[in-house]
């Protein structure tokens, strides 16, 4: 595949808020040049609301966000395959009855909710890409990145993946962060882990093979650590919309961003919701690998007190914009610089591109640097 389309490379080195420029990469798409003789004292803006026209910054969100909607179908569609409904809405997979048993310890309508989780990723990749083609830019494939092993278990379709589910490290601290009254991200803030020992080594969130299948209280760690999986992937979505919404010219762009934003957090709050309901386990030994996990009583020390409630799914308000402006219930973070980057590494930590080639990194590198050199343009 090749890295980039020369287009949009040439298109984001020569975005700027100097007029000239931006109209230069305008005329570059060869579709602007009514809009330039007619309107050019219009805003970039303006223009590309009457036109049809996004900047090359829009043009550079979109695809980091088609590319983070690729990968999050890509793992959900991993979870349904095991853990979901089977029906035509999403294909592939045909169950597997104790994993989904395991998860079902959270909630009895989980199946349901993986189901409705992957459905919406989809869409959101297909519609992101579909808009890009529809302004004439390039859509963003990760098909030839397709090379990671499927789960072995019953159930699981043998295709190649894009990500790796059998060893994570999931940051748990979404937990704490959003139950803080007095700390955000965005102030410098750090957070504890809910679940410590989650949060190192390498952890499977699916069957990998029908052995994990066999000793129930390792089936039932391998649920709450997608249970609480779930969640950190979805929080993650929750701060990348709003984080690079103000950084959109086009209004249009923004709505894309909002509306498809806002249904990341209503997953977030589910899954939020549903990690509350993890069976607590004593120090358990993954038979493979050697790994040990422990799943803590959420509800006491040292955790534990009104803030820190398992039945709690919904932000403790907290320090916004300054300390010194009252408490606010908010999404964290929000704050947009190197958004695109930092959502990159939070992923590529969680461990879900273990095994994944240099080609990819670099694909993905660039795609995020392109969306973070974006700027809103008045
Ligand atoms: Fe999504
Ligand atoms: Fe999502």
């Amino acid at each position: 595949m090749t890295d980039e389309n020369p287009t949009l490379l040439s298109a984001t080195t020569t975005q700027s808020t100097n007029g000239i420029k931006r109209r230069s990469f305008l005329k570059g798409l060869g579709v602007a040049g009514a809009a330039l003789s007619a309107g050019s004292l219009l805003t970039a803006a303006e223009a590309s609301q009457s036109n049809g026209i996004i900047t090359a910054g829009d043009v550079a969100i979109l695809r980091f966000l088609a590319a983070a909607e690729i990968l999050e179908t890509d793992l959900w569609q991993q979870y349904n395959e095991l853990g979901g409904i089977q029906d035509s809405e999403v294909p592939g997979g045909s169950g597997s009855p104790a994993y989904a048993a395991a998860i079902a310890f959270l909630d009895s309508d989980m199946a349901q909710y993986i189901h409705d989780n992957t459905e919406d990723e989809m869409s959101h990749e297909t519609f992101i890409n579909a808009y890009l083609v529809s302004k004439g830019a390039e859509p963003v494939s990760l098909d030839p990145f397709r090379t990671l092993p499927s789960s072995k278990a019953t159930g699981a379709q043998q295709i190649g993946r894009l990500t790796n589910l059998m060893q994570l490290t999931v940051d748990t601290s979404w937990w704490t962060r959003y139950r803080s009254r007095t700390a955000n991200p965005d102030l410098g803030d750090t957070f504890p882990q809910a679940i410590p020992t989650l949060a190192v080594g390498q952890h499977t969130a699916i069957p990998r093979t029908d052995d994990d299948l066999g000793n129930a209280d390792f089936l039932q760690a391998i649920g709450n650590t997608a249970g609480f999986h779930f969640a950190t992937i979805e929080q993650g979505g929750s701060s990348l919309y709003p984080q690079l919404a103000q950084r959109v010219t086009s209004l249009e762009v923004l709505r894309i961003l909002l509306s498809i934003g806002g249904t990341e957090i209503m997953h977030f709050q589910t899954w939020s919701d549903k990690a509350g309901n993890i069976k607590v386990l004593p120090d358990l030994v993954d038979p493979v690998t050697g790994v040990h996990v422990t799943f803590p009583d959420l509800n006491s020390s040292p955790f534990g007190g009104e803030d820190f409630q398992t039945n709690l799914i919904m932000p403790e308000p907290t320090a916004f914009l300054s300390r010194k402006l009252p408490a606010c219930s908010i999404i964290r973070p929000t704050k947009t610089n190197g958004a695109a980057m930092g959502a990159l590494k939070a992923l590529t930590a969680d461990g879900l591109f273990i095994g994944q080639s240099k080609d990819f990194f670099k694909f993905m590198r660039t795609l995020a640097t392109e969306a973070d050199l974006a700027v809103r343009e008045s």
